[in-house]
Formats: C-alpha cells, structure tokens, sequence
C-alpha cells in the first residue's frame, strides 16, 4: 500500500519537474509533434491567429509529425475556421457596390485562392496590385491584407 503511493507521489513529481522544465520552451501537440523554439522562430504566427492560442496542427492538420517538413495548407486549410468563400464574401458586403472587394471582385466573384493574398509565416501581399497598383498601394479600395 505504502510503497504505490509513493510510486504515485514520485509520478507526479516527475511530471511536475518535466512541466517546470519544458513547459516554456518545448510545445507538445497532441498527436506526439515536438516543436522547438528555433522551429517557432522560424514560422511566426500572425498575431490575429497567435492571440488565439494556435498551434501548427490547426492548419497543418495530417501532414505528419516533424514540424519543418509542413506544406502549405491551401485552401481547405483556410476554410475549415473560415467556412466558406460566400460567406467571407458577404463579411465584405459593403465594397460590393463597387465591385472591389477582394473575396468577391468584378472580375472573379468568390473564387480566389487565399494564398494569392495572404501569407501566415510571411507578410501577405495582394494580388490586386498587379494591375490596380494605385487603388492597393494607397489603400482607396480596401486596407492592406491582413
Ligand atoms: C483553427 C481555425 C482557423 C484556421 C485554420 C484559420 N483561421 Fe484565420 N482566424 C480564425 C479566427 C477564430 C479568427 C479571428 C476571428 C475572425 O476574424 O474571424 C481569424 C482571423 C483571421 C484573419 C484576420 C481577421 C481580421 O479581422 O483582421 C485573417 C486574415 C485570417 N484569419 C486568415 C486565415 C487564412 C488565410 C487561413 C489559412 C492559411 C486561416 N485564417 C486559417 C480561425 C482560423
Ligand atoms: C485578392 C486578395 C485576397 C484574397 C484572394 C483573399 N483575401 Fe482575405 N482579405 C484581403 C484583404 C485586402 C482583406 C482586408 C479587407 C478590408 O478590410 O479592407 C482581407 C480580409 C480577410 C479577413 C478579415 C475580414 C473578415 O471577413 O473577417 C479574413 C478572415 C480573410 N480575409 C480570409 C481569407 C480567406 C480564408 C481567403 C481564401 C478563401 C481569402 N481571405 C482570400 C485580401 C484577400
Ligand atoms: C493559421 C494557419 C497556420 C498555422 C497556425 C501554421 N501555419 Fe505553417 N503555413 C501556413 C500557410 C498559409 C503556409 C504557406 C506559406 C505562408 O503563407 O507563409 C504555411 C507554410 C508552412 C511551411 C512550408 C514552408 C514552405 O516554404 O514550403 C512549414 C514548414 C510550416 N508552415 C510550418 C509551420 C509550423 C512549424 C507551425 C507552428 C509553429 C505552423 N506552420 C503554423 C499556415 C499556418
Ligand atoms: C491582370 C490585371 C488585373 C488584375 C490582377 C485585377 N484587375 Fe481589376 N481591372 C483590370 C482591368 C484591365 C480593368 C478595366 C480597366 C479599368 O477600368 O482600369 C479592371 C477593372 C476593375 C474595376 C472596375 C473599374 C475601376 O477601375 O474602377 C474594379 C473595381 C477592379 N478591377 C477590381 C479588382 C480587384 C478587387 C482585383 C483583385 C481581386 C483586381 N481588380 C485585379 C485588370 C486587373
């Protein structure tokens, strides 16, 4: 009897000093993915997602267990929190009168991909620019990609 519970005392304990020990500098995601400070350092979160506490899995979900080898999510990635291009039309409603909404334009409706825009580990740009370099850059259609 006496001998379990210490075996249960020295589990906890072990627990608690690997907490102590890791718990700021290693973040362990369910499903065994080890991620480094340097690995972090290297694929920055935006802030309006870092606020929310992600980790890599919420967009790199099934593509394995070591964190540098990721690919890019595209799309379904995006739309699994976001729903649907529709619907993040319609957050837009008010520039369609205009027809200069980035996720719904005069030219391709709802139908971009997100990552013609916006970046996660790197600052995003527009695909609008390229030909409406005006209206973007000095921001008279829409803000800057978030
Ligand atoms: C796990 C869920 C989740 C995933 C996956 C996700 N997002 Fe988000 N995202 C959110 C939430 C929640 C917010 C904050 C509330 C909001 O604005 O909808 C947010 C905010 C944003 C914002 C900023 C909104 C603002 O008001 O400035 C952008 C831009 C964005 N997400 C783009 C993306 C893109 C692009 C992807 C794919 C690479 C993506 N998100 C993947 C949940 C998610
Ligand atoms: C043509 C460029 C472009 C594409 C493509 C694009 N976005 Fe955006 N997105 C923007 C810009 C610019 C804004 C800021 C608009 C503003 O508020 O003026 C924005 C804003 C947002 C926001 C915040 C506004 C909101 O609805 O809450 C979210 C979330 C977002 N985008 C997600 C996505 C996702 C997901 C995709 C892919 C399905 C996508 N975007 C495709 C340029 C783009
Ligand atoms: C909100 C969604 C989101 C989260 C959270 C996220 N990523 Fe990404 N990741 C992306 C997108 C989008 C790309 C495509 C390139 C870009 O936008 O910067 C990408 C690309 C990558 C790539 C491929 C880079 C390349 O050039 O091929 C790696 C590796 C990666 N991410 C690692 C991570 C790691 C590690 C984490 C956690 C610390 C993480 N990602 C968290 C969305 C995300
Ligand atoms: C490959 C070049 C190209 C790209 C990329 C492009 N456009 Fe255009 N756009 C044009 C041309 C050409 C016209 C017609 C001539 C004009 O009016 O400038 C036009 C016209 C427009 C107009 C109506 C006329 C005006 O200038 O007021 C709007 C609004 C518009 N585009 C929005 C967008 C938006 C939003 C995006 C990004 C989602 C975009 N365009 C991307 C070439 C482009």
């Amino acid at each position: 009897m006496k001998t379990k519970k210490t075996l249960i005392l020295t589990g906890f304990f072990l627990i608690f000093s690997a907490i102590l020990l890791f718990g700021n500098s290693i973040e362990t995601i369910p499903g065994q993915i080890v991620v480094n400070p340097e690995v972090k350092k290297k694929f920055p979160i935006k802030s309006h997602h870092a606020e929310l506490s992600f980790n890599c899995v919420h967009c790199h979900e099934g593509q394995g267990d070591d964190p540098e080898k990721f690919k890019t999510p595209g799309d379904e990635g995006c739309l699994s929190c976001h729903k649907d291009k529709q619907y993040l039309a319609n957050r837009l409603k008010f520039m369609d009168p205009l027809k200069f909404s980035p996720h719904n334009s005069i030219h391709d409706g709802p139908t971009l991909y997100c990552d013609e825009c916006h970046n996660e580990h790197k600052p995003s740009i527009n695909m609008c620019s390229e030909c409406h370099e005006h209206e973007i850059n000095d921001k008279l259609w829409m803000k800057a990609t978030p």
